[in-house]
């Protein structure tokens, strides 16, 4: 685990502060964590599919895309949801069925689609894992608001390609690296069911912040060092300051 953790350490300008993984966890606060957390999952798979969608495919493959995303979206959209029916389905048709088609004329198109479908998978796996810890807790799964913390990394993305595209990779990667970094924080202080659970995440999710960061190397036209520390600072700060709401990726409780 450490050896997973000491680049993600090194990447994030600081640590999660010890209130939040405090009140985090509270019995009550926990629960609304793993909804928040289940939210998440769902949010990384729908902004993977989006960044392919835009970039790397035409219409036709947009269009398997969208139909692998539906029964996800048809359960968190329908207010008559059932976890239990949800989980009971057979999974094996939510596997990505044919071939995505990169885009003629865009280098990076086999590449991105080869990470993000990989992630995608593995999101929506882990939608599912949360979905089952809180049925076997009894807690229904909500949709939340989103806090400040994507939307105040999106804000600092380049409004010009392939510097949007790029930003939007390297925010990616700081959402991934976090919650690494607050996984293996939270663990040791779970009950054992969870603390296997975020513990197994890690290694997906480290893999996901490098996968992220590797794609925004690769399509960046110059050194993304800048940005990076760019976007570090503005992290750090979203992560140490007040913040008025308790989510998966808010800062210090006020
Ligand atoms: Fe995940
Ligand atoms: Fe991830």
């Amino acid at each position: 685990m450490q050896t997973l953790l000491a680049p993600i350490k090194q990447f994030l300008k600081c640590e999660t502060p010890d209130e939040w993984i405090a009140m985090a966890c509270h019995p009550e606060r926990l629960n609304e964590l793993l909804i928040d957390h289940c939210n998440c999952e769902l949010k990384a798979a729908q902004t993977a599919m989006f960044m392919i969608r835009k970039y790397a495919i035409d219409k036709t493959s947009g269009e398997l895309l969208l139909s692998w995303a539906k029964p996800y979206e048809d359960f968190v959209y329908n207010k008559q949801r059932s976890i239990s029916e949800f989980l009971a389905r057979d999974v094996k048709k939510n596997e990505l069925v044919g071939e995505l088609q990169p885009k003629a004329g865009v280098d990076f198109g086999s590449d991105l689609i080869a990470k993000m479908v990989r992630l995608i998978k593995e999101e929506f796996h882990h939608f599912e894992q949360v979905l089952e810890i809180m049925q076997a807790r009894g807690i229904e799964y909500q949709n939340l608001t989103a806090g400040r913390y994507a939307k105040g990394l999106m804000k600092h993305v380049r409004t010009h390609e392939p510097a949007t595209l790029v930003d939007k990779l390297i925010v990616g990667a700081f959402i991934e690296a976090r919650s690494c970094e607050r996984f293996a924080k939270l663990a040791p202080r779970l009950d054992s069911e969870l603390q296997k659970f975020y513990v197994s995440l890690l290694r997906s999710e480290a893999r996901h912040y490098q996968d992220y960061l590797k794609l925004a190397q690769s399509i960046a036209t110059e050194d993304i060092k800048q940005r990076v520390e760019h976007f570090a600072q503005v992290e750090a700060q979203l992560i140490v300051s007040q913040d008025d709401e308790f989510k998966f990726h808010s800062g210090r409780p006020s």
